[in-house]
């Protein structure tokens, strides 16, 4: 039994697509457990460029099947799209994917809601994606949600729909806001007859394939930094990311899961708005963001970047017990003369042993740095990790050290190939 699951150990775009897409060739089913499309997962093959928004990245490899699991979030006509753009890129989705029939539905008010939330002067702005994922959530918590299984039943749908639409157009005329239009339920009907046939009983399908021998992997969405319990609220997301999430989002069971893996950029970017101690608001920040080409996959939105934060990724190796690091974008890093790393905080000058719960307290901590070298020699598109310039290898070292988490993997490049499986690491262990 190999089943593991491969989350974001920052703020989310980590790189977890491409890695996903590059390991799914050696488990038989690729699983997401939370999240919706607001994730925006890019896979690069040859000259093909596909964003995983739904979709886990697996299915992108024929004959694997993806999994879209409970703990998800889905929009039928995201999806639909969605499906119909990898179709049109010759991609047999609907004979490798199932969907949870007790994942949450998003319908056209919850964007509305959001918006609502959003726009209020009186209310912190997460700068969300716009996607209705959190009045999703809302709802679902709220035990006024519409899952999957009613949604493909037109009876049971309209019924849920009139239940909950009177209380929707309320809210939207308190605000001045126009209801959801008259035709969305036949819009909606129609979308659940084309999405039926894909819907199961996922945790089912997914203890039952494990018992056959078959191998998961567990495809986490956004970051632990960005997990509704463990990330910085309340600018995180609304779901949980972090590795707790993947049973509970999928039904598949914590005993099933032999290792939990991180993936990590070798410097650190977040979306939206909230604390951020190592960002490099300098000119440093733009030449990484050049560099490593940091402008949202979903909204086209520039990310706000900055230096590796070592406090940050002790803490979420903490909370998911990562068995295993991967390092991503190293690359982006080729060429300075040197690179900072933050090492510690200090909140009104004490060292913090911990994370700070409160977003004040993090938007207040000095972020302690140390400098190391840089290289001139390119990493970009390495495969060997012997091969790296010897600064870039003592780069890499120095944030196992910092994290006391083993990098398994170092990705120097969006391709598939342009990464390195270190020898002997725990991380070959779980994936061969
Ligand atoms: P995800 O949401 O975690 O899947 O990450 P995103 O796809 O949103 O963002 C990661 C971006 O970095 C994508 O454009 C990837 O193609 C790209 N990428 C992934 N790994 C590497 C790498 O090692 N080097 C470079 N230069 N780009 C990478
Ligand atoms: P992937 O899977 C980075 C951020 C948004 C916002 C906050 C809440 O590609 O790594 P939401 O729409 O989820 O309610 O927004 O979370 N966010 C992400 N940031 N990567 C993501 O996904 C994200 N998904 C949501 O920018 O700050
Ligand atoms: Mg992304």
């Amino acid at each position: 039994m190999s089943n593991i699951i491969v989350l974001g150990a920052q703020w989310g775009d980590e790189g977890k697509g491409k890695i996903v897409d590059l390991f799914s060739e050696r488990f038989d089913i690729v699983a997401r457990y939370q999240g919706g499309h607001n994730a925006g997962h890019t896979v690069y093959i040859g000259s093909n460029k596909y964003i995983l928004k739904l979709i886990p990245s697996g299915i992108l490899r024929p004959g694997k099947l993806a999994v879209i699991g409970n703990g998800v979030v889905v929009d039928p006509a995201a999806l639909m799209e969605e499906i119909e753009t990898l179709e049109r890129a010759g991609i047999d989705v609907r004979n490798q994917l199932a969907i949870s029939n007790r994942a949450h539905v998003i319908l056209p008010y919850h964007r509305l809601v959001e918006r609502i939330s959003e726009d209020s002067p009186d209310r912190v702005k997460i700068g969300t994606t716009s996607r209705g994922i959190g009045p999703a959530y809302e709802d679902k918590v709220g035990r006024r949600g519409i899952r999957m299984a009613d949604f493909i039943e037109p009876k049971a749908f309209s019924a849920l729909y009139a239940s909950v639409r009177r209380d929707k157009q309320a809210v939207a005329k308190a605000f001045g806001l126009a209801a959801a239009d008259e035709d969305v339920l036949d819009r909606y009907l129609d979308l659940a007859a084309r999405i039926r046939p894909m819907v199961k009983d996922t945790a089912l399908l997914l203890n039952r394939a494990v018992r056959d021998g078959k191998r998961i992997m567990l495809e986490g969405a956004q970051g632990t930094m960005l997990d509704i319990d463990h990330g910085t609220y309340p600018f995180v997301t609304s779901s949980s990311a972090a590795a707790g999430g993947a049973c509970t989002g999928t039904g598949l069971a914590p005993t099933r899961i032999s290792g939990v893996v991180g993936v990590s950029k070798a410097y650190i970017t977040r979306v939206g708005a909230g604390p951020f101690p190592s960002e490099a608001s300098d000119d440093y920040g733009e030449r990484i963001r050049k560099a490593g080409n940091e402008f949202g996959s979903v909204t086209g939105r520039p990310r706000r970047c900055g230096w590796f934060d070592a406090p940050l990724l002790r803490y979420t190796a903490a909370v998911n017990g990562f068995d295993s690091l991967i390092l991503t974008k190293l690359d982006v890093l080729d060429g300075l003369s040197e690179i900072k790393v933050c090492v510690g905080y200090k909140l009104n000058g004490s060292v913090l042993d911990e994370m700070p719960p409160r977003v004040q307290d993090l938007a207040d901590v000095e972020p302690v740095y140390q400098t190391v070298p840089g290289w001139t020699t390119p990493t970009h598109g390495a495969t060997s990790y012997e091969a790296l310039p010897a600064a870039a290898r003592d780069y890499v070292k120095f944030l196992e050290s910092l994290t006391e988490v083993e990098v398994g993997c170092v990705s120097t490049g969006p391709e598939r190939n342009q990464t390195m499986v270190i020898r002997g690491s725990r991380l070959e262990q779980l994936v061969s």
